[in-house]
């Protein structure tokens, strides 16, 4: 009898661990106001982020057209000013350091003060920032969008 308690009491454990739900990373996206070292958002440095050469950024159907994609890990923002042509820029605002935002209204938004940014060149559209987005080198292969 005790051990039929027993299986019953294993095969509930089972159960149990079998039912705790796996938890899937959440893909890219937007960054929110992460405010982020203000001291390499002068525009003048090296672009910010981590990542380096041959790096995975986005799918390049993540990009929208006439938009941005954040891609949070590296701080960068990939965009798609004109369908199939990619373009890549430092995600810090020049203006106090925040990550910019994932959109596709045009332009490339920062949430904290609200400055925006062109999605050809990463120049300022509208303050506050003042300084343009650094330009990151980039591959489009196919589908994959990489650092170059
Ligand atoms: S930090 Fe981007 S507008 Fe102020």
């Amino acid at each position: 009898m005790s051990a039929i308690n027993r299986r019953r009491a294993l095969t509930g454990s089972a159960a149990v661990a079998l039912g705790v739900p796996v938890l899937a990373a959440c893909g890219g996206g937007s960054s929110g106001s992460t405010a982020v070292d203000p001291a390499t958002s002068d525009g003048s440095s090296s672009p910010a982020g981590g990542g380096s050469s041959g790096d995975a950024l986005a799918s390049a159907a993540d990009v929208p057209v006439g938009g941005c994609f954040v891609v949070s890990s590296a701080k960068i923002v990939v965009t798609q000013p004109t369908e199939g042509d990619f373009k890549a820029f430092s995600a810090v605002c020049t203006h106090q350091g925040c990550l910019v935002e994932t959109s596709s209204d045009g332009d490339i938004p920062c949430p904290c003060h609200g400055s925006t940014f062109s999605l050809d060149d990463g120049s300022p559209l509208s303050g506050p920032a003042s300084a343009p987005l650094a330009a990151v080198e980039i591959t489009v292969d196919g589908g994959s969008i990489t650092r170059a």
